[in-house]
């Protein structure tokens, strides 16, 4: 029987009573951990993953992916979550199936490349505490960013899931550079380093059906091992790939549940068990159970990250990703990041930077930690270039990038933009050639060392190695030794119903109750303004709480006739963080500026100051160092002299602007 042949379906039902396909399609779900990473910020919660926890293990997937890509830094950092515990405690509720998890090769969970010392405890914490498959890639498909962890999880007895990540510099397959040739080369590459299957990665929804359909088949020709097909949906192309991809032969499929499914996650499982019925590659899955899950989930879980949904578009998809062949997440993040910097109109120059900023890079994939990389290089040039000079601002990731820090690019760097970005890099202006990590000097006793007294055991210890800002602010919480603010904590389905419901009334303007939150006691420094909105105002008292300026309370104001004239403001109150991001600490309001001020040419948090107070810096010597948009961008003095003032410390976060301190 070919794919194609139907059997007979008098009498058919959907339970998996149904006869066994010779050939079922193998299914990795990717619910809990890429589909809430793509539509809900990874901001899923283990405690909202348990109510299906055990329903999904009956289902028979190939594996469920639980962990790996941002959750571990997104658990640590938003949710107060050790990302350990929640391998643990969802092995108490799946016993059956084999847990996945996204693996960035020698970047593990991070952004860039560790030593090998924590990337073999990494490997080993993660194997000890459940993984079971290793689905392990690399940004630049540099394999030699594998030898460290690979011979790791063979050694713990797990699968080692080898990706190819998929990309492209034309508007479909073929090109110079990522053509089929690459695409087997790469296949091949993966079975010889031992891969037990590959994982073909397309990230950003780029792969036409008929190249899925291409490559495969070419790979199944190629390699032994099974192959898997993993494609956002971001374009729209990705059911008719999958489709396509099963044509072809591919072995496994990756999909989420159809809560979780679509926009930029993945094809839902439900449309496409029902495709195969009756087929030699039905799944065999039971569409009645997958139809009890998602009322959960649907019902109980999902109210509670609706309003993370960026529904501001009618369309589910993404056709930036069709004209500019550019991950749809990478675009929404160069929105989001001219948005803050009140740079929305240059978003075309950003679009016609981004090819040229990627091919001066060596044309590389576009994936977590690139797409970050190349992004914001292409924003910082709009920003800041002029007619005479091209990257003045070069973040700390492109100088690693050019160092050969990543890996080998696809084709070599711009010599030009390489020279200009090594020009005083502190491993040296002469870029390496070898495998990245032979150059990182080991990590882990540092790092053990730094966290003594806090971290616990090892687990502890990696979350500092892999997050030594907010990893230690973690433990801190952790082990009650600092207050867990209120944000990071969980809501109930009750508080989620009753947020969405004051969403949906300030929507139809209806808003007029007053919202119920406990005010805190009015201090000395007190200050009211008065507001108008038309012909009616609001008293509003403002009170600067560890120098942030906040709105403590807004009532209506009395009878106009009663009312003082509004005393001007003696500080200039900052302006007010958008919603749903932590708010900004503000500068100490009009500082006296005696000296040289080092602002912060863009919102982001501080990760350190190199220099004291006191100090002595010459002119562009680095200051601080701070992180945008997960980049690092070294701030250099603007002009010899002293350090008089450092008005921030490591992990605050800062407006645009903010004065981050001052030479004298
Ligand atoms: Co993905």
């Amino acid at each position: 029987m070919s794919d194609h042949d139907q059997v007979k379906l008098t009498n058919m039902n959907y339970s998996k009573d149904r006869p066994k396909a010779q050939n079922p399609v193998k299914i990795m779900d990717l619910t809990l951990r890429d589909g809430h990473q793509s539509l809900f910020a990874t901001r899923g919660r283990t405690e909202d993953m348990i109510p299906v926890a055990e329903m999904m293990d009956e289902i028979g997937f190939w594996a469920l992916e639980t962990w790996g890509g941002a959750t571990f830094d997104t658990m640590h950092r938003f949710l107060n979550e050790d990302p350990w515990e929640r391998l643990r405690t969802l092995k108490r509720y799946i016993k059956k199936t084999p847990f996945s998890m996204l693996l960035r090769a020698q970047n593990l969970v991070g952004y860039r490349n560790y030593a090998d010392d924590v990337a073999r405890a990494f490997v080993e914490r993660a194997a000890a505490n459940g993984m079971d498959v290793f689905r392990t890639f690399d940004a630049l498909n540099d394999y030699r960013n594998f030898e460290t962890v690979v011979p790791v999880i063979k050694s713990c007895g797990k699968h080692f899931q080898g990706c190819i990540c998929y990309t492209m510099t034309e508007p479909r397959l073929g090109g110079e550079v990522y053509n089929l040739d690459y695409y087997v080369n790469k296949g091949k590459a993966l079975e010889a380093m031992g891969a037990d299957s590959i994982c073909l990665k397309d990230m950003a929804g780029l792969i036409a059906p008929y190249d899925a359909y291409a490559i495969i088949k070419a790979l199944k020709k190629a390699v032994k091992i099974p192959i898997n097909l993993h494609s956002h949906f971001t374009s729209g192309m990705s059911s008719m790939s999958h489709l396509k991809a099963i044509e072809a032969g591919a072995d496994i499929i990756d999909t989420c549940m159809s809560p979780y499914a679509y926009r930029t996650s993945h094809p839902a499982i439900e449309p496409l068990v029902m495709t195969l019925i009756g087929t030699n590659r039905d799944t065999g899955f039971d569409i009645k159970a997958l139809a009890a899950i998602n009322e959960i989930l649907e019902k109980e879980i999902c109210p509670k990250y609706r309003q993370l949904l960026d529904d501001t578009k009618l369309s589910i998809i993404d056709i930036n990703v069709l004209l500019h062949q550019t991950p749809g997440g990478m675009l929404s993040n160069l929105v989001n990041q001219l948005r803050e910097m009140d740079a929305l109109d240059k978003i075309d120059q950003v679009y016609a930077e981004l090819p040229r900023v990627r091919k001066d890079l060596g044309q590389i994939p576009l994936v977590t930690p690139t797409s970050q990389i190349v992004g914001i290089q292409t924003v910082n040039n709009v920003l800041f270039d002029d007619e005479n000079e091209r990257y003045k601002m070069i973040t700390g990731q492109v100088k690693d990038l050019c160092y050969g820090l990543y890996g080998k690019t696809a084709v070599p760097i711009n010599a030009e933009v390489q020279k200009k970005a090594l020009k005083g890099y502190a491993r040296g202006e002469k870029p390496i050639t070898c495998r990245p990590a032979e150059v990182i000097e080991p990590e882990l006793k540092k790092a053990q060392e730094e966290v003594k007294g806090l971290a616990m055991d090892l687990d502890d210890e990696l979350i500092y190695a892999l997050y030594p800002v907010t990893g230690k602010r973690f433990l801190q919480w952790k082990y009650g030794k600092e207050e867990v603010p209120a944000d990071v904590k969980p809501i109930t389905l009750e508080q989620a119903k009753a947020r969405q419901e004051l969403i949906q009334k300030a929507i139809a303007g209806k808003l007029v109750e007053k919202i119920e939150k406990e005010a805190p006691a009015k201090g000395d420094g007190l200050r009211k303004f008065n507001v108008f909105v038309e012909d009616t105002y609001f008293e509003v008292g403002v009170e600067e709480i560890g120098g942030a300026p906040v709105v403590s309370y807004i009532q209506p104001a009395r009878p106009v006739a009663a009312a003082a004239p509004a005393p001007a403001p003696a500080v200039a109150p900052a302006a007010p963080a958008p919603p749903a991001k932590p708010a900004a600490a503000a500068a100490p309001a009009a500082a006296p500026v005696d000296g040289t001020p080092i602002n912060a040419p863009m919102p982001g948090m501080i990760v350190r100051f190199d220099k004291n107070v006191g100090d002595a810096v010459s002119k562009g010597e680095t200051v601080v160092i701070l992180e945008a948009m997960k980049m690092e961008n070294a701030l250099a003095a603007p002009v010899d002299g002293t350090i008089k003032s450092i008005n921030f410390k490591s992990s605050d976060s800062v407006p645009k602007g903010a004065v981050l301190c001052v030479i004298g």
